[in-house]
């Protein structure tokens, strides 16, 4: 057995070094002799309280300080980062030849998990990512792989969540000829493949307790044994594994095993949600638009004010993802200009006409359907906001987007034409992009 050594008074602060050694602590105390049970119960609260603070640093915390704590500066680790604008963290991280794979947005949550994965990418530290489905978790691990020493040897992807339970552990380990029904031979699993490189084990909080087990050996001993099989392989594989769940929270409560929790967490990377990044919704509709129009060897789409607007408010539960899937599909149905009519049934907003904006307290709106209107004057409210907005929308098109330009033109108080765009969640400056595009 290891045995704790209280940190060297000259090492730089490391965040896994640290963990290890609360780690270590942790098991001298499960199993010393030389204390009392009471005691060791009592020591052995205050480790995990101990782990679970240093769990709980923010990602910045940890790595910016580690990374300024340079040897001797030991007592300062808590330097404040240098404040850098988005820009400039992408641009830094180009200059350091860091590898995206395509990993777009300048978000400061989205440059953080970046920042760690380069960390973290030259170590073989496991790494687990977690976000909602579609936020980039796959594309992330690739990027950790790419960035690492392992990049010229196999990235291996196995989803555990599309695997059923009796078959789990065989894919993951290999199996012995006979070792159950159906295994007519002897079959080597997906960490004997991915030997040397980088096994991606999607949606791990679907993996049963028992391969749980065998997972923890791998991290701890970095051997496998076939399914049925007594021999014992040695394997270096890094692990990176993704989840959508709380990983946390589980082993709380007992689904995922907790030593297991922690051994996978040593780096832990968080993706956003896309709702949580709308302001980079414009710059993903523009890039996806023109990834699409490459891909299908077509001219990039236009869109319809009303869509863009759609487009710009629309919540993504399946995040990017979905955005991503929504552009090339406007992009393969839609002629010059895309519209309602070209997105899926099952999110397309109520057809025009019968569809219109009105307002209520507070300055936001709300929809009105004439279809559902309860009364003559419902209805006549919803037809005429909805004139209003039509109005707007051809206006800003002819004035390119100038909104002093639209009130002139008209001859309203330009206040109440911004106060009108307001009620209608219309953006002037859609209109600039529209004219600049056409001009182009
Ligand atoms: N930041 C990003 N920039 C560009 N494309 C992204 C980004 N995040 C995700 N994607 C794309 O979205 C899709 C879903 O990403 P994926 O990594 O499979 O998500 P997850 O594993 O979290 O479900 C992929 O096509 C991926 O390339
Ligand atoms: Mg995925």
């Amino acid at each position: 057995m290891k045995l704790y050594n209280p940190t060297p008074a000259t090492s730089a602060v490391s965040f896994a070094g640290l963990i290890e050694r609360i780690e270590i602590l942790r098991s001298t105390l499960r199993w010393s002799s030389r204390l009392e049970r009471p005691e060791i119960e009592k020591l052995l609260k205050q480790a995990t309280t101990l782990r679970d603070e240093v769990m709980g640093l923010s990602h910045k915390e940890r790595f910016v300080a580690a990374a300024s704590a340079t040897g001797e500066e030991v007592e300062a680790p808590m330097v404040e980062p240098v404040e850098m604008s988005a820009r400039e963290r992408r641009q830094a991280l180009m200059e350091r030849s860091f590898i995206f794979e395509g990993t777009f947005g300048d978000n400061p949550k989205l440059l953080e998990s970046l920042e760690i994965a380069e960390k973290a990418a030259p170590t073989d530290l496991p790494v687990l990512i977690d976000g909602e489905s579609g936020t980039g978790k796959e594309l992330m691990a690739k990027v950790i792989h790419a960035n690492g020493a392992r990049t010229d040897k196999p990235f291996i992807s196995v989803n555990c969540g599309a695997i059923p339970d009796s078959l789990l552990e065989s894919e993951l380990f290999g199996h012995k000829k006979g070792a159950f029904t159906g295994a007519s031979n002897d079959r080597r699993g997906k960490f004997e493949s991915a030997h040397t490189g980088t096994i991606f084990l999607d949606e791990i909080g679907e993996l049963p307790l028992t391969g749980q087990v065998k997972l923890l050996r791998v991290l701890e001993a970095h051997e496998i044994q076939r399914v049925g099989s007594d021999e014992v392989i040695s394997v270096d594989t890094r692990i990176v594994a993704a989840t959508n769940k709380d990983l946390r929270r589980m082993s709380q409560e007992g689904t995922f095993r907790e030593d297991l929790f922690y051994r996978l967490s040593v780096i832990h990377v968080t993706l956003p949600a896309l709702r949580e990044r709308r302001d980079e919704i414009p710059l993903l509709v523009a890039y996806f638009g023109d990834e699409a129009a490459g891909q299908l060897k077509r001219r990039p789409l236009k869109l319809t004010p009303r869509l863009r607007d759609f487009l710009l408010h629309y919540e993504y539960p399946g995040n990017i993802r979905e955005l991503r899937n929504l552009m090339y599909r406007l992009s393969c149905l839609a002629g010059d200009t895309a519209d309602f009519a070209h997105l899926p049934q099952d999110i397309r907003p109520k057809p025009a006409g019968l569809q219109a904006v009105a307002a209520v307290a507070g300055g936001k709106a709300t929809v009105t359907d004439l279809s559902t209107a309860t009364s003559l004057s419902e209805a006549k409210r919803a037809a005429s906001d909805e004139a209003e907005r039509a109005f707007l929308e051809r206006g800003l098109q002819e004035v390119g987007g100038t909104v002093a330009e639209l009130a002139r033109r008209f001859d309203m108080n330009r206040s109440h034409v911004q106060m009108l765009l307001k009620k209608h969640g219309i953006h002037s400056k859609d209109f600039r992009n529209n004219r600049q595009a056409e001009g182009k």
